[in-house]
C-alpha cells in the first residue's frame, strides 16, 4: 500500500490523498470450511499497478462518514467498504479512548473515491480502498492500534483487506488475516481481461460447498512458496518457474467462476493462444490475468485481443506486478 500524501488543510481539517492498488491471486486453494460459513484459504496475493484514487478529509464539525463515488450511484454509501472501514475504525477507537478514561468526539470523515479497478473482478478493488482508509486513519490518529489490531479490524471489513495493509507479494491464509509477506515480485508484465459479466463472491463460495473440498497437498504448496520466495530474493526471472508449476497452481474458485461466466474459459484459452506464459482467473473472478516475459509481448497480446471479435468486448489492461 503506497503511503498517503498529507496535504494539510484549513483550520482543524486535514486532507490525505492515497492510491489503492488492485491484486491478483497467483493461485487460490480453499482448504476448509469454518462454522460461520467462511472458508479457510491458502493463496499468494500479488499487488498490481492498477489503482483507485482516494481523497480523505478528516475534520471537526457534524460527526459522520460520507462516501462520494462519482459514477457509482449503484453502491449505497453505507455499503461501500470504505464506509465500513471508517466506521469500524472509529467505533474501536472510541471504545479504546473511553476505556483509557479520555473523552471522544467523532470527527467528520469525507471519502472521495475515484474507481478505476473493475467491480466483481476478483481484483480486490473495494478491499484495497478499505485498507487505504484504515492506513490513513491509523496515521491521522497517531497509530492508536498495533499491527495485529489493525489486521483484526481489516478482516472484519472484508477477507482480502488485511493483505492490502502489506501489499507486494504475500502468502495469505485462514479467512485472509494470516499474512506472511514474501520477497516482492516486481515488474512482471501482465495483461488483465475482464468480461462484462461479474461473479458474485458469496455465490462462488456457495458453489464450492456443493462438492467435497478438493485435495490439498500443503507440503507441495509450502515447497513451491519457499522456492518462489527464495528465487525472487535472488533476483531470478521467476516466470519460467511459475509456468513449470502450472499444474500445481490451482484456483479452486475458477470452475464455479466459469459456470457463472463461461467467457472466463474463452479468455484463458485466448491468452494461451497469444503467448501467455501463465494465465488464470484471479480471486472469484471474473477477471483473468496473463503473465508475459516482457512488456512488448504483453502489449502485442492486448493489441491482438482488441482486434478479436471476442476480445473487443472485454476490458483489457496492460500492467505489471508491483
Ligand atoms: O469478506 P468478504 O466480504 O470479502 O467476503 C465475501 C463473501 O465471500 C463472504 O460473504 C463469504 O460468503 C465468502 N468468503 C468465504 N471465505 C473467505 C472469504 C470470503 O466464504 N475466506
Amino acid at each position: 500500500m503506497p503511503l498517503p500524501v498529507f496535504y494539510g488543510g484549513h483550520m482543524s481539517t486535514e486532507v490525505y490523498e492515497i492510491t489503492a492498488n488492485a491484486k491478483i491471486n497467483l493461485f487460490l486453494r480453499v482448504t476448509g470450511r469454518l462454522p460461520n460459513g467462511y472458508h479457510k484459504l491458502y493463496s499468494i496475493m500479488q499487488e498490481i499497478g492498477i489503482s483507485d484514487d482516494l481523497k480523505i478529509t478528516i475534520g471537526e464539525g457534524t460527526s459522520g462518514i460520507e462516501v462520494v463515488c462519482p459514477g457509482r450511484a449503484d453502491i449505497e454509501p453505507e455499503h461501500n467498504l470504505c464506509y465500513k472501514a471508517a466506521d469500524r475504525f472509529l467505533s474501536k477507537l472510541k471504545k479504546k479512548t473511553l476505556s483509557e478514561g479520555n473523552s471522544f468526539t467523532s470527527p467528520h470523515i469525507r471519502i472521495d473515491l475515484t474507481k478505476n479497478i473493475p467491480s466483481e473482478s476478483g481484483m480486490g478493488g473495494g478491499s484495497s480502498d478499505a485498507a487505504a482508509v484504515l492506513v490513513v486513519m491509523q496515521e491521522h490518529f497517531d497509530s492508536p492500534f498495533t499491527e495485529e489490531e489493525l489486521a483484526g479490524i481489516a478482516v472484519n471489513v472484508g477477507a482480502d483487506v488485511p493483505f492490502f495493509l502489506y501489499g507486494g507479494t504475500c502468502l495469505c491464509e485462514m479467512v485472509g488475516e494470516q499474512i506472511t509477506p514474501l520477497n516482492h515480485l516486481e515488474g512482471l508484465p501482465l495483461v488483465i481481461a475482464k468480461p462484462k459479466g461479474g461473479v458474485s463472491t458469496p455465490l462462488c463460495f456457495k458453489m464450492i460447498d456443493s462438492n467435497p473440498l478438493p485435495d490439498f497437498d500443503e507440503g507441495a504448496y509450502a515447497g513451491f512458496v519457499n522456492e518462489l520466495d527464495s528465487r525472487i530474493g535472488k533476483g531470478e526471472d521467476v516466470l519460467p518457474f511459475i509456468a513449470a508449476n502450472e499444474d500445481l497452481l490451482i484456483n479452486d474458485l475458477q470452475a464455479p467462476g466459469i459456470e457463472c461466466v463461461p467467457e472466463i474459459a474463452t479468455i484463458i484459452q485466448r491468452f494461451k493462444d497469444n503467448g501467455a506464459a501463465y494465465t488464470a482467473m484471479t480471486g472469484s473472478g471474473s477477471a483473468v490475468f496473463a503473465m508475459f516475459p516482457d512488456k512488448e509481448s504483453a502489449k502485442s497480446c492486448a493489441d491482438k485481443l482488441k482486434e478479436d471479435p471476442d476480445g473487443s468486448k472485454w476490458m483489457l489492461i496492460v500492467t505489471e506486478t508491483i
